[in-house]
């Protein structure tokens, strides 16, 4: 059930709409997924997946799913050939519209959804800073750009103010996904429904100023401010731009297109916001398929270049440069390995070109995940396999997704695969799914522990 009060202020901000709205509340909540154009071109997945699927028009890379799919179960997820998003959450990656090249960060990233979508508009170039400040949640974020196979980003677990003291106003976009009081995931979520209060409203309101304060730190001079939320209440969306603006005269608001089904912001909901919050986004779930969302692009029109963390300083020992070698001349094709290698503890990390140094910080991963040391040999990272191509790997083998052995994989088992030794790639159809290594008629499973489980 939705909070009585919840709706009286809803009706009171709505208007006439409000009928729309509510019976728009009471229907089933849009589910949809997003494309890995890294992995597969968007039409041939439409032709191969096996629900029908309706482009999002918002969203190039992005299809409305029917209520009852089940597309988490499916070996491609396990492959990262999409991500599950619903449709509103994908105009946010959109508004911010990285270039080739730039430097994002994504300051409240966890579990991924943003992410994966600015790896995906990046292409690969440039290089993508994902923060989490929770733990726990930061590892599902980690795990989540392993899956989808991103090589250019760093995963960090911070607090805003400690990596706005780190970077400095290094970024060419930062992105705030804030934390809110979640009314546009009502129809989801149970635990949204239940936790929401109006003083729910005002603390979520006093927290995303905090982490608005510490993100425009970071935002370079000609640089985007991203701000968005999946709640509709005015005090955390227009209201939280608007005590920002009337403390930051340096930032301005980036009128958004109002592509169709979007409404444009509200800024007569809260007193005193300028006008030029018109240019802001709301999704409603009355006049889209999809949830409650709010998106603002804001820009910093001028300030101070202010010192920047100095690039990394990539280090491999000797020893293990020629272990990683022997590694690759045995299972690779030529050197697929970009960037700088690094060793962070026992793992060897390659470092896209250009890095800031990230020491002082806590680090989950400060790049692509390669491989770890073991004694005098190198055990190949998960996050290699995906971020990898069938070709670039000298033994593979090619499961298809409805067979059982993919299935049993997935669960962890071993396979009879005769053959000759040595690590091999498994796919499901070719999409890598993680490595085995096959010894005798045996491969040796070495898909991940924390991610074994039955498929289907
Ligand atoms: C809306 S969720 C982010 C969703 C994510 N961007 C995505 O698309 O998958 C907001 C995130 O903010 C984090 N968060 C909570 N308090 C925070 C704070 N004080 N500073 C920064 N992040 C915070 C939460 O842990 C949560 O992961």
């Amino acid at each position: 059930m939705l909070p009585p009060l919840f709706l009286e202020r809803m009706q009171a901000l709505l208007g006439a709409e409000y009928p729309a709205f509510a019976q728009a509340m009471q229907s089933h909540a849009e589910a949809g997924l997003r494309v890995n154009p890294a992995k597969i071109a968007p039409q041939d997945f439409v032709s191969r997946a096996p629900w029908p699927l309706e482009p999002v028009p918002w969203c190039a890379y992005g299809f409305h799913l029917p209520p009852d799919a089940r597309p988490g179960r499916h070996p491609w997820h396990a492959a990262g050939l999409y991500y599950l998003q619903e449709p509103s959450a994908m105009a946010v990656a959109e508004a911010l519209a990285p270039r080739p090249g730039e430097r994002i960060l994504d300051l409240a990233a966890a579990p991924g959804g943003k992410s994966t979508h600015i790896a995906a508009l990046l292409g690969g170039t440039g290089l993508l800073i994902a923060n989490e400040i929770h733990p726990q949640r930061a590892r599902v974020l980690a795990e989540n750009l392993e899956r989808w196979g991103v090589t250019n980003a760093a995963i960090t677990n911070e607090t805003p103010d400690r990596l706005a003291a780190h970077f400095g106003a290094y970024f060419d976009a930062v992105l705030v996904d804030a934390p809110c009081s979640g009314e546009g995931m009502f129809r989801k979520s149970e635990n949204a429904r239940q936790d929401w209060s109006p003083a729910t409203v005002q603390a979520c309101a006093s927290r995303q100023d905090a982490i608005l304060r510490q993100a425009a730190r970071m935002v370079r001079p000609g640089g985007r401010l991203v701000y968005s939320t999946c709640t509709f209440a005015p005090e955390e969306d227009e209201g939280t731009l608007a005590r920002f603006l009337e403390t930051h005269p340096d930032f301005e608001v980036l009128p958004l297109p109002q592509k169709a089904g979007f409404a444009p912001g509200l800024p007569d909901a809260v007193s005193g916001a300028p006008v030029s919050l018109k240019g802001c986004i709301r999704l409603w779930p009355h006049r889209l398929r999809g949830e409650g969302h709010f998106v603002a692009v804001l820009r910093r029109v001028d300030g101070a270049e202010t010192p920047l963390p100095p690039p990394a300083k990539p280090r491999l020992p000797r020893e293990v440069q020629r272990y990683l070698q022997a590694w690759q001349a045995a299972a690779l094709h030529g050197t697929p390995l970009e960037g700088s290698l690094h060793l962070a503890g026992r793992r060897v990390y390659a470092l896209p070109l250009g890095f800031p140094d990230l020491s002082g910080l806590r680090v989950l991963h400060p790049g692509l995940w390669v491989a770890e040391v073991r004694k005098n040999r190198i055990q190949p990272a998960h996050a290699l396999a995906l971020a990898l191509k069938p070709e670039d790997a000298l033994r593979t083998v090619h499961l298809p997704a409805q067979s059982d052995a993919v299935l049993a994989y997935l669960r962890g088992e071993s396979l009879p695969l005769p053959g000759e030794a040595g690590w091999v790639l498994v796919c499901v159809d070719e999409f890598p799914l993680g490595w085995g290594k096959r010894s005798g008629k045996q491969l040796k499973n070495h898909y991940p522990r924390g991610l074994r489980r039955p498929f289907r």
